[in-house]
């Protein structure tokens, strides 16, 4: 069976500086991984600032042309196409960003969003089939069409606001969800919650999440399989909680003391 997403050797350099002190910056080298189709999971992302976990989800999203190697979804090459074929993979790939507050433009209503993608990608032919889409999406994240109808992005707390994007993402029937830091801007309190939501839609939706943060707790939580990016490159891949109970890359040890907490030291009771 063909891949959901594979990755292989892909690398993005980034040309920086002026006339005299231009350099190349090698933002992401020769990384490489494969999420299954059949076998839904979260995958997470993790690395300090800079280590190159954006400009990957860029790729993956096709925002951003690789610079070397090569990245297919379900054996199709990212990037380079038609409009058409444009759509069918946005249909596929979703992406959840840090700001939901940046992702809604605040004048305008929440539902107008999902209502739009609901007809432009999610296959609804009027408006009374979007409703019913948009509704089927809110609830999977715990709210409705009515309680958001008419409200405005401000009107809504952050944790509520990240919930509508990922209503918003679940719209189109995604295969993949690229989540980057989805929960950091979130009130502590809700982020939990959120996490917990990526896993009942691995579990009940069979989706795939790359779930990019610098928060080992949540991964540590939530993920079944991560990477731990430094600079760029991969440094320590494999199933989360090994990883994470025990680190053999230096920096991946220092990114798991920097963090230490008895929830990541690996209490049996977290999950
Ligand atoms: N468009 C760009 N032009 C030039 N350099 C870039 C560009 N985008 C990213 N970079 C550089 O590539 C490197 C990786 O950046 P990236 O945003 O992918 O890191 P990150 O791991 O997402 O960091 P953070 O945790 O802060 O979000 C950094 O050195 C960054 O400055
Ligand atoms: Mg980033």
């Amino acid at each position: 069976m063909t891949a959901l997403l594979t990755l292989n050797n892909v690398c993005k350099s980034f040309m920086r500086g002026g006339i005299l002190s231009r350099h190349r910056i090698e933002a992401v080298k020769n990384v490489s991984f494969t999420i299954e189709n059949n076998r839904p999971e979260i995958f997470a992302i993790i690395g300090e600032s800079g280590s190159g976990k954006t400009t990957l989800a860029r790729m993956i999203l096709g925002m951003q042309e690789v610079s070397g190697g090569t990245l297919s979804l379900e054996g199709n090459r990212v990037g380079g196409r038609t409009r058409k074929e444009r759509l069918a993979f946005m249909a596929k790939v979703q992406p959840i960003f840090q700001n939901p507050f940046e992702a809604f433009n605040p004048l305008k209503k929440i539902d107008y969003y999902l209502l739009l993608t609901a007809m432009r990608f999610g296959g609804s032919a009027d408006l009374s089939e979007a409703e019913a889409a948009a509704d089927v999406a809110l609830r999977q994240v715990g709210l409705s069409l009515s309680e958001v109808r008419g409200r405005f992005p401000h009107e809504m707390s952050g944790g509520q606001l990240q919930r509508v994007a990922i209503a918003r993402a679940l719209v189109s029937k995604p295969r993949l969800i690229i989540a980057d830091e989805p929960v950091s801007m979130v009130d502590a309190s809700l982020r939990m919650a959120i996490v917990n939501l990526f896993g009942e839609l691995r579990d009940k939706l069979g989706l795939s999440i790359i779930y990019i943060t610098h928060d080992l707790a949540t991964a540590y939580y939530i993920a079944d399989r991560l990477i731990i990016m430094q600079k760029g490159e991969v440094v320590e891949a494999g199933a989360a909680r090994a990883v994470l109970s025990d680190p053999q890359h230096p920096y991946s040890k220092q990114l798991r003391d920097a963090v230490l907490s008895p929830q990541v030291t690996g209490s049996p009771s977290i999950k």
